[in-house]
């Protein structure tokens, strides 16, 4: 059996011999779903108004967020950019995968793909070039093995003035009812509570819930520490960083939702919720000829 990968104008899939899959719209190089447990099991939540045209980011998935998180700051470079930067709002290109297959019976779990995608200065709208006016390139790169998906990006300043950037993979996990969902990991962790005026709070639960509108940037999170996203008190998805320290917690609850024209169904936010790895508390300032990585991973535990 051997990886399976399709692709079109619009998007590219890629199926493990498991039955594993991960789809990638070339809009935003949004990652639309990812299908573990042999292809049984969706962990992203899609809205069902999702617009996958081009025309505005996917409501759902794993939209990117680059060079600017959330309302860009107005004394800042970015400040001419829309909210979350451009990188949800182009065009990527598909540069190519590379697959490592398990050589016999028993050992499926090592088979692993490997989708790449690529943005640069040049791939952009002109408003956008004019709106942030540096040369860079990005590549992510998506990798699938059974029960796990990583996302990464590299950002490299491909010019001689330095530039300052923010990046996050803001990932709506799929849940059945936020009302037994809980997040553990963030216990005495310093965030910026978005909701309740930007003030700075230190987390003192162990299994953080979430019962109204939640928008928290915990900060300055330890490496090894994993999120875990548990269910029932059961894990149901362990998310883990490589260099990048800050963690999004966003539920936008029943209000907030019904303001947003793409968002379906309309209590769907109790379907999701959103934990997105990232490095948005500071800047990473890059030099010209300096790069920059970071990677998510998200493990789908049955
Ligand atoms: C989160 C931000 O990452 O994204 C929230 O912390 C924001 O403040 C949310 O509301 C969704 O943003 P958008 O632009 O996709 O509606």
């Amino acid at each position: 059996p051997q990886v399976d990968i399709s692709s079109d104008n619009s998007s590219v899939t890629a199926t493990l011999p498991s039955g594993d899959s991960v789809t990638v719209l070339l809009f935003g190089a949004t990652v639309t779903s990812w299908k573990s447990a042999g292809g049984k099991k969706e962990n992203l939540w899609l809205s069902e108004k999702a617009i996958l045209d081009g025309s505005k980011p996917v409501r759902g998935g794993i939209p990117l967020v680059f060079p600017v998180f959330g309302p860009p700051p107005s004394d800042h470079a970015t400040s001419s950019l829309p909210q979350h930067g451009f990188a949800r709002n182009s065009r990527w290109e598909f540069l190519g995968k590379s697959t490592s297959e398990s050589a016999g019976k028993g050992s499926a779990g090592d088979d692993s793909v490997t989708l790449d995608f690529g943005l640069g200065s040049s791939n952009l709208s002109d408003s956008a070039k004019q709106a942030w006016p540096f040369n860079f390139g990005l590549v992510y790169s998506v990798t699938l093995v059974k029960d796990v998906l990583t996302t990464n990006m590299t950002v490299r300043n491909e010019g001689t003035k330095p530039f300052e950037c923010q990046v996050l993979f803001h990932s709506y996990l799929k849940v059945d009812d936020i009302a037994n969902t809980t997040v553990s990991g963030l216990d005495s962790i310093e965030y910026v509570d978005k909701v309740n005026g930007a003030s700075t709070q230190t987390e003192t639960n162990k299994a953080v819930t979430l019962t109204g509108e939640t928008d928290r940037v915990y900060k300055a999170l330890k490496p090894e520490a994993k999120v875990v996203v548990k269910e029932n008190g059961k894990p149901l998805y362990e998310v883990g960083r490589d260099n990048l320290d800050d963690v999004v917690v966003w539920n936008p609850w029943a209000e907030k939702a019904g303001g947003m024209g793409d968002f379906a169904p309309k209590d769907g936010y109790k379907q999701m919720i959103c934990i997105e790895s990232g490095a948005v508390s500071g800047w990473q300032k890059l030099d010209g000829g300096d790069s920059f990585e970071g990677a998510q991973i998200i493990k789908s535990v049955l």
